[in-house]
């Protein structure tokens, strides 16, 4: 009986993603630049890895446990899932009308905006992710 639930268990991960539980995880290089306003001219930058394929949330969490300069806050949405609340103490504030602008400067030097938020978005390797303290 426990045999065949250890299949069923194995098969199920295997079907989730392949291999990537199972063998060590492959890690790239990406930045966190943090911006306290669009026009922060000495934004702090963080150099930090994201699991191959991971999504951003697993890489802000990297970071923040391995470097003391940089903690983030977030909450989750029943509809969009993570939101980024806070990112060094600083929180978006709906009264205030201020929020964390989640950008990324792609290796070809392209700014984009993501249409997910960091529990979607999928770092490549050597991508500058941009928190910028934004008004909306
Ligand atoms: C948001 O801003 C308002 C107005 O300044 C303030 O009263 C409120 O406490 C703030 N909310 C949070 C969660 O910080």
């Amino acid at each position: 009986m426990m045999m065949m639930m250890t299949v069923v268990l194995s098969a199920a991960l295997l079907l989730l993603i392949p291999g990537t539980l199972t063998q060590s995880i492959k890690l790239l290089p990406i930045d966190v630049v943090v911006k306290t306003s669009s026009n922060d001219i000495d934004p702090l930058t963080f150099s930090t890895h994201v699991a191959d394929r991971g999504i951003l949330l697993g890489a802000l969490n990297r970071l923040m446990d391995t470097n003391a300069n940089f903690k983030f806050t977030y909450s989750d949405n029943p509809n969009f899932g993570p939101y980024l609340e806070s990112v060094n103490g600083v929180a978006g504030n709906d009264t205030q009308h201020t929020y964390w602008k989640l950008q990324v400067k792609t290796a070809d030097g392209k700014v984009i905006t993501p249409d997910v938020g960091i529990g979607c978005y999928i770092p490549k390797a050597n991508e500058q992710i941009i928190l910028t303290f934004s008004k909306w």
